[in-house]
């Protein structure tokens, strides 16, 4: 795994906003695998500063989410959705049909788990992930213990998870308890992959992924199987490698 040590938050978004950027300029209607969380949001930042700044077009662009929460709506606040049109999606000309997130208020989640995979191969394939990465090593919302031949599924989330997401919700009673994810089989398929991460609280995570042997407890040390995966990291979170 090539490793790419930033200063930080500002040249995290900007070293993986111009990896994106490369990829769209070799290929305009690329597939991008996108990612929730804070880690992201300063990629989306410069990907939506730059469309403005040079004369870039988001219009060919396919996007995947990695995961959404079952019984979220697009117009729920928290959901994935809502988060994706609010941190990228309105702020460029990408088309909304083109931009698939899973449903989280489908009425069968298994089949929307299906049309997801479809999907992700009628649209050729994800050329590159965007990755976070959970306290606990979770990718998507692949908790410890995923198994590593999974395509999209439902999960229920770790109650450690449903702690760190908290912050988003009005208490952790709130966070749901099931979600739609991609499974390690659909995000290990991305022919490029970019592992974000960024503070202290990732460092033990992030030196497992790095140092340690793969394991299901890590799920996002599964990436050392992959041929091409970039970390971008700030020193805090590679402070224990
Ligand atoms: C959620 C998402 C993950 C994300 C993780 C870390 O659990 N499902 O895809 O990587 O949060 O989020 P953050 O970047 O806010 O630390």
């Amino acid at each position: 795994m090539k490793v790419i040590q930033v200063n930080n938050y500002e040249e995290l978004g900007k070293i993986a906003g111009e990896m994106i950027l490369e990829q769209m300029e070799a290929k305009s209607d690329s597939v991008l695998g996108l990612a929730t969380g804070e880690t992201p949001v300063g990629i989306y930042r410069y990907l939506a500063e730059e469309y403005r700044n040079r004369n870039l077009s988001f219009s060919k662009v396919r996007t995947v989410n990695l995961d959404e929460y079952i019984g979220m709506d697009g117009r729920d606040e928290q959901s994935y959705r809502y988060f994706m049109n609010q941190h990228l999606f309105d702020r460029v000309d990408i088309r909304k049909e083109f931009t698939e997130v899973p449903n989280g208020k489908c009425e069968n989640a298994e089949q929307e788990c299906l049309r997801y995979e479809k999907r992700i191969e009628e649209f050729g394939g994800i050329d590159i992930q965007i990755l976070g990465m959970g306290e606990n090593g979770h990718i998507g919302f692949n908790e410890p213990g995923s198994e590593f031949i999974c395509d999209t599924h439902v999960v229920s989330l770790t109650e450690e998870t449903r702690e760190v997401n908290a912050r988003f919700f009005d208490s952790a009673d709130n966070v749901p308890e099931q979600a739609i994810t991609m499974g390690i089989r659909t995000i290990l398929k991305a022919r490029k992959i970019i592992l974000a991460a960024f503070g202290v609280k990732k460092a033990e995570a992030l030196a497992g992924v790095l140092k340690d042997r793969v394991t299901p407890w890590l799920p996002a040390s599964v990436l050392q199987f992959h041929p091409d995966v970039t970390v971008i990291a700030d020193a805090a979170a590679l402070s224990k490698c």
